[in-house]
C-alpha cells in the first residue's frame, strides 16, 4: 500500500508534495516523509503519525525550498511505524533518495549481501535495502542511474512503485512499477512533472498522466520527453499519455465534514452514472458492452466464480443470490486470498467475475491471473479508471461512483450492486430465465433506485438520534436472510472498520445456532426485515431476540406494523423489489456506523490499522 508524490519542475515541491500526501492518506497513514533538493543540500524530515504531524515536524526542523522533491505515506509491512522505518529512505553515501510502495520479498538475501560489503542498516525495511543495492551497482563504472535501478530490480522479487533521485542528476526521476500504481503526470512542454501512486495529487495542476505497466521504467527529465524502458529487457516502450476525466471537486469534501458522509450522500448521483446509458428502459434494454462483447463465453458458462476482498467481496455475496434466482447459474463466491492458494478446481466454461473498488487489490489480482492461467474467462469490476485489474482481464464494466477517499466502502457497494444487477438482468432475457414482463418490471424499478436512495437518506437525523443510544455498546449483532444477509454482514464490517466495536453478521436463522448465547439487554441488534424478504421467518426470529430482551433496530418497509410492535427501534425504507434491497437497506447501516464512530470520535476517513487500498497480500 502506501502513497508515493513526487515533482520536478519550477515551482515550489513542497506544497505539491504534502498536498498530495493529504490526498493519497487513504492508502495507508501510520507515518510519512519528505525530501526536498534545494540545488545544493539534500533536505529530508519524516516522522511517525499522519501528514499533518510531518508538516509539523518538517516546519522545525528543515528548509522547505526545491522544485524537486519526494514524498510518501505509509503503511507498514516490514518494520513498525517509527521515525526511522518511515520513508523516504536513503542510501549509504547519503546521494540516493528512494520511496517505495510495495515489498521486496527477498531483501534479506539482498541485505545479507549488502551486509557483507560492508552496508550498514538503520532501518528494518525492505526499501533501505533496495536504495543501497541501487547504490552498489551504480557505483560500477560508467552505470547511470536509469540502469542501476534497471539492473536492481531485476534481481527483486516481489511488488514495487518507486521513485529514485540522485543528488549528481538533480533535474531527473527515475520511476518503476510491478503490482503497485504509479502514475506520471506532464506538465507542458514537458517543464514539469508529478508522480504519484494515483492522478489525485497533481490533477489541479495537468490532465495529462502517464500510467506505467508492469515491469516499466521511466526516465523523467525537465524539458525532456518522458522514456520508458521494460525493465526485463531493455526494450524501449512508446509512453502513452492519457487524458484524466477526473475534476478536483470530486476529491474534495464538499462542505461535508468526512469523506465518508459525502460519499454516503453521493450515492443517488453515483448509482444514476453508473446506470447512465446502460438502462434504457424505455426501449427495454441493458447496454454493457463488456458484457455484450463476451455474451456467448457468460451463456455457455457452467458457473460463476466471483473473488473479491472486504466491501467487494461483499457486492459478490449479494450478486450470488441475484445472479440465482434471475439467470439460474450456479454462483461461488470466494475471498480471493483464499482462492488464490487453495488450487480451485478452474475449467475453460467457468467465467470469473472480479470485483474492486481499487483495482489495485493485491489477492483479487493474483486470483484472475490464476483464473485467466486456467483458461477461464474473467470479466472485472473496479470503480478506478486504468487500474491494474481494469486492465488485467478478458473484458469488464466501471461502476462509475466517482473517486472513493473514505476507507470505509459505502458507494462503491452500491454501484458494484447496481452494475451485478444490471448484468443479471441482461443475461437472464438472453437466456430466457426471466419473463419479459418481470424484465421490463425490474428495468422500471431499478431506475426508480436512486431517487428511492435519496428519500432515504433524509432519515439521517433519525439514524443519529438512535446512534446516540448505543455509542457506548461493545458488541452488535448484525441479521438478515437471503438478499440481506451480506448487508448485514456488510453492516457489521463498516461498525468495525470505523468504531472499533465489535460487531458480526449472521443470516438470522442461523442465530439460533451459536450467537444467540450472545445476547442479553446490553447487546444491540440491527435486523433487516424487508416485507418481501421471508418477512414472517424474521418477525419470528425478531421475536426470539426480543424474548432474550436485547435492544432491537430494525430496518423494514414503510408501513410495517408487525416489526414495530417488538422493535426497539425502526427505520424504514421505501418499498423495493426484494432484489434491489439491498441498494437500500445498506443505507441507513452507513449511516449508524458513521455516526456512533463520530460521536466515539474515531477517525472515520482514516480508522486504525486500515488502508483503502490493500496491494500487499
Ligand atoms: C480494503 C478496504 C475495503 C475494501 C477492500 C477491498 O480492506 O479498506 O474498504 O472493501 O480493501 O478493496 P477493493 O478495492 O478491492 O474493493
Amino acid at each position: 500500500m502506501c502513497g508515493i508524490t513526487g515533482y520536478i519542475g519550477y515551482r515550489d515541491a513542497y506544497p505539491i508534495i504534502m498536498n498530495g500526501l493529504k490526498r493519497l492518506e487513504y492508502r495507508g497513514y501510520d507515518s510519512s516523509g519528505v525530501m526536498l533538493f534545494d540545488g545544493k543540500n539534500i533536505n529530508l524530515s519524516k516522522t511517525k503519525g499522519k501528514v499533518s504531524s510531518l508538516e509539523e515536524k518538517v516546519s522545525q526542523e528543515i528548509s522547505t525550498e526545491g522544485s524537486i522533491g519526494v514524498g510518501h505515506t505509509r503503511w507498514a509491512t516490514h518494520g513498525i511505524p517509527n521515525d526511522v522505518n518511515s520513508h523516504p529512505h536513503m542510501s549509504q553515501s547519503g546521494n540516493l533518495v528512494i520511496v517505495h510502495n510495495g515489498i521486496i520479498e527477498n531483501y534479506e538475501a539482498l541485505k545479507q549481501e549488502l551486509v557483507s560489503r560492508g552496508y550498514v542498516f538503520h532501518s528494518d525495511t525492505d526499501t533501505e535495502v533496495l536504495i543501497n543495492l541501487i547504490e552498489e551497482i551504480k557505483t560500477q563504472e560508467g552505470v547511470k542511474l536509469g540502469q542501476a535501478v534497471q539492473i536492481a530490480l531485476n534481481q527483486v522479487i516481489g511488488a514495487y512503485a518507486i521513485a529514485v533521485f540522485d543528488r549528481a542528476k538533480p533535474d531527473e526521476m527515475v520511476v518503476a512499477k510491478l503490482g503497485s500504481p504509479i502514475a506520471i503526470g506532464v506538465g507542458d512542454n514537458f517543464e514539469e512533472f508529478f508522480v504519484a501512486s494515483d492522478a489525485s495529487p497533481f490533477i489541479e495542476y495537468t490532465k495529462n498522466a502517464i500510467y506505467l505497466e508492469d515491469e516499466e521504467l521511466a526516465i523523467i527529465k525537465k524539458g525532456r520527453k518522458v522514456r520508458v524502458r521494460k525493465i526485463k529487457d531493455d526494450s524501449a516502450i512508446d509512453a502513452n499519455i492519457q487524458e484524466l476525466q477526473m475534476n478536483l471537486e470530486q476529491i474534495e469534501k464538499g462542505g461535508y465534514e468526512h469523506f465518508m458522509l459525502k460519499e454516503i450522500h453521493e450515492q443517488p448521483r453515483a448509482i444514476i452514472d453508473t446506470l447512465r446509458g446502460r438502462l434504457l428502459v424505455n426501449e427495454g434494454i441493458i447496454k454493457l458492452s463488456g458484457l455484450e462483447n463476451n455474451m456467448k463465453r457468460f451463456l455457455n458458462a457452467e458457473r460463476i466464480i466471483i473473488i473479491a476482498c472486504g466491501t467487494s467481496w461483499h457486492a459478490g455475496l449479494v450478486a450470488e443470490y441475484i445472479f440465482e434466482e434471475f439467470v439460474r447459474i450456479p454462483v461461488e463466491v470466494e475471498y480471493a486470498s483464499e482462492f488464490r492458494y487453495r488450487n480451485p478446481v478452474i475449467t475453460e466454461k467457468d467465467v470469473v467475475i472480479a470485483i474492486s473498488q481499487s483495482g489495485e487489490t493485491a489477492d483479487t489480482l493474483a486470483a484472475i491471473k490464476l483464473a485467466r492461467s486456467k483458461g477461464a474467462f474473467v470479466f472485472g469490476l473496479c470503480n478506478v479508471v486504468g487500474s491494474s485489474i481494469a486492465r488485467e482481464n478478458d473484458s469488464g464494466a466501471y461502476t462509475h461512483a466517482g473517486p472513493e477517499i473514505g476507507v470505509a466502502s459505502t458507494k462503491a457497494f452500491t454501484t458494484q450492486i447496481t452494475v451485478l444487477l444490471l448484468m443479471a438482468l441482461r443475461l437472464a432475457r438472453a437466456k430466457g430465465t426471466m419473463s419479459s414482463a418481470d424484465y421490463r418490471m425490474h428495468l422500471q424499478e431499478l431506475e426508480l433506485i436512486p431517487q428511492k436512495v435519496e428519500e432515504l437518506l433524509k432519515i439521517d437525523d433519525h439514524i443519529k438520534e438512535i446512534a446516540k443510544e448505543y455509542l457506548l455498546s461493545t458488541n452488535f449483532l448484525y441479521l438478515g436472510r437471503g438478499y440481506n444477509f451480506p448487508v448485514a454482514l456488510e453492516g457489521a464490517l463498516k461498525l468495525k472498520e470505523i468504531s472499533y466495536i465489535h460487531a458480526e453478521g449472521y443470516p438470522a436463522a442461523e442465530m439460533k445456532h451459536g450467537p444467540i448465547a450472545l445476547i442479553d439487554d446490553r447487546m444491540p441488534v440491527v435486523v433487516i426485515a424487508t416485507s418481501k424478504g421471508h418477512y414472517e421467518k424474521v418477525v419470528s426470529n425478531i421475536q426470539e431476540i426480543k424474548s432474550r430482551k436485547a435492544k432491537i433496530i430494525a430496518v423494514v418497509t414503510k408501513g410495517d406494523t408487525s416489526v414495530r410492535a417488538i422493535a426497539d427501534h425502526i427505520i424504514e425504507i421505501p418499498e423495493v423489489e426484494e432484489a434491489f434491497s439491498p441498494l437500500l437497506t445498506t443505507i441507513p447501516l452507513q449511516l449508524l456506523s458513521y455516526h456512533i464512530a463520530v460521536m466515539r470520535n474515531c477517525n472515520v476517513d482514516q480508522p486504525r490499522n486500515l488502508a483503502k487500498s490493500v496491494t500487499v497480500e
